[in-house]
């Protein structure tokens, strides 16, 4: 297994390129089930999410070929529609092919993803609404068993609540669907919206695209041609980045970057005392050298992401004075505490409030990923440590990150990627 040493009290300097983004590749992906031609993707990042749902759809049929700018997706080849256990247990998206393998076949088995370390991660809302939407649901041997033999009918929708891999798989099932679906509590995510936008594109009229009430227009199960697309920016990798930024109080620019996606993470790190020049495409962040303590509270988009708790805690670490971090989404997503006070990080944990006394000197050690934000949390503050940090299980950053270490090592960090 490989792990990350990392030579603290770096401070950083120039460009750093953002990948597409891994929450929005995934849905796309599944999405490729719904078309009747071969679809050309751009801008995929290369993490390992990405290449566990491509083999997924290798594994049912289709053909999936990358060359060094795009990836073609063929699923006119689909000749499975069973998404197994051993696929599954390693990356819960896969159940973003549930909702298009049931609406372009009638029928479709996925393995149940069980839970994961952050949480239960339950997808009763996802099954609640195929049922709706005339789908027959039974749940055998750890399997989600599906059918819609008469085909899928667009109804009404209302998520209990706001699921954006569940928002993202009704409207590639409603895509296909006879009439139209409207769903109520939609994920307003930027992936869920290029999921639209893409659908829409594709001939499938999508009205209320970015906003909590969606109406899809099915085409009825007639399958779609899809445009060749680009993968939008991660704003998660990018937001990280603006985290090592603030935590080494390095100039860093970022570049195909979307700030608009940003809106939240940039005014809490506002709030810390960093300065932004911004331009359609690129981010500079001018650091403060003493950063201010910041509350934070975890919703969905367009309030502050999840997947940016745990960077802002290790960041928090930095600031003088008491920062609180209130995780809201998840119930378990606070593992990156235990290695942050292993390297001297003052925090304490009450419930799903952490309230970080800051400013702490942390010290570099060896330190264990357990989830992947956290991951990138560990890597951060190994950036600002006394001292060497040896971060270990790096599977976990390598499912989100793309060449984490190569975009670092090119701005002036002391890091290298090791073999144990
Ligand atoms: C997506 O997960 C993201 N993953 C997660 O990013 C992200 O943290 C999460 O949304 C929240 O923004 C992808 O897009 C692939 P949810 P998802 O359904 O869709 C509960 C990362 O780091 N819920 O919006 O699985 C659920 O337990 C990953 O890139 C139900 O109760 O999250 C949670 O409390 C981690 N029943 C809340 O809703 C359901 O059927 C939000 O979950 C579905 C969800």
């Amino acid at each position: 297994m490989d792990y990350l040493k990392i030579q603290g009290i770096d401070s950083l300097n120039g460009t750093i390129q953002i990948s597409g983004a891994k929450n929005a590749s995934l849905p796309l992906i599944a999405m490729t089930i719904l078309a009747k031609n071969k679809v050309s993707l751009k801008n995929l990042p290369h993490v390992a999410d990405i290449n566990t749902l491509l083999k997924l759809l290798s594994n049912l049929g289709a053909v999936c070929t990358t060359d060094e700018t795009s990836t073609i997706i063929d699923t006119s080849t689909l000749n499975q529609t069973k998404a197994t256990y051993d696929i599954v247990k390693t990356m819960r998206a896969s159940i973003l092919v549930l909702g298009p393998i049931l609406a372009r076949f009638g029928h479709c088995e996925v393995s149940l993803p069980g839970g994961c370390a952050i949480g239960q991660r339950p997808i009763d809302l996802h099954l609640k609404a195929l049922e709706h939407m005339g789908a027959k649901i039974d749940i055998k041997s750890g399997y989600v068993q599906a059918t819609a033999p008469n085909g899928l009918k667009g109804c009404e929708i209302i998520f209990d609540k706001i699921t954006v891999t569940g928002t993202a798989n009704i409207v590639m099932a409603a895509a296909l669907a006879d009439g139209a679906t409207t769903i109520t509590n939609a994920a307003r995510e930027p992936e869920v919206v290029q999921l639209c936008e893409v659908l829409n594109n594709s001939g499938v009229t999508i009205e209320g695209i970015g906003t909590a009430v969606i109406t899809v227009h099915g085409t009825n199960g007639k399958l779609i041609n899809i445009d060749e697309f680009s993968i939008i920016p991660d704003r998660i990798e990018a937001g990280t980045y603006l985290c090592a930024g603030a935590i080494t109080n390095s100039e860093l620019t970022l570049k195909n970057v979307n700030a608009k996606h940003l809106g939240a993470v940039l005014s809490k790190l506002e709030e810390m005392g960093n300065k932004f020049t911004i331009t359609p495409d690129t981010i500079t962040i001018h650091p403060t050298a003493n950063l201010k303590p910041v509350k934070i509270i975890t919703q969905e988009y367009p309030a502050f992401p999840t997947d940016m708790q745990a960077q802002f805690l290790a960041l928090a670490t930095q600031a003088h004075g008491v920062s609180i971090i209130e995780e809201r989404l998840f119930e378990n997503r606070f593992m990156h505490v235990s290695e942050l006070q292993r390297m001297g990080a003052d925090i304490t944990l009450n419930g799903h409030v952490a309230t970080v006394n800051g400013k702490n000197e942390l010290s570099g050690t060896d330190v264990m990923a357990t989830d992947l934000r956290a991951s990138s949390a560990l890597v951060l503050a190994a950036l600002v440590a006394d001292g060497e940090t040896d971060i270990h299980r790096i599977y976990h950053l390598d499912r989100g990150y793309d060449s984490l270490e190569k975009k670092l090592q090119a701005v002036g960090a002391t890091i290298q990627r090791l073999k144990e």
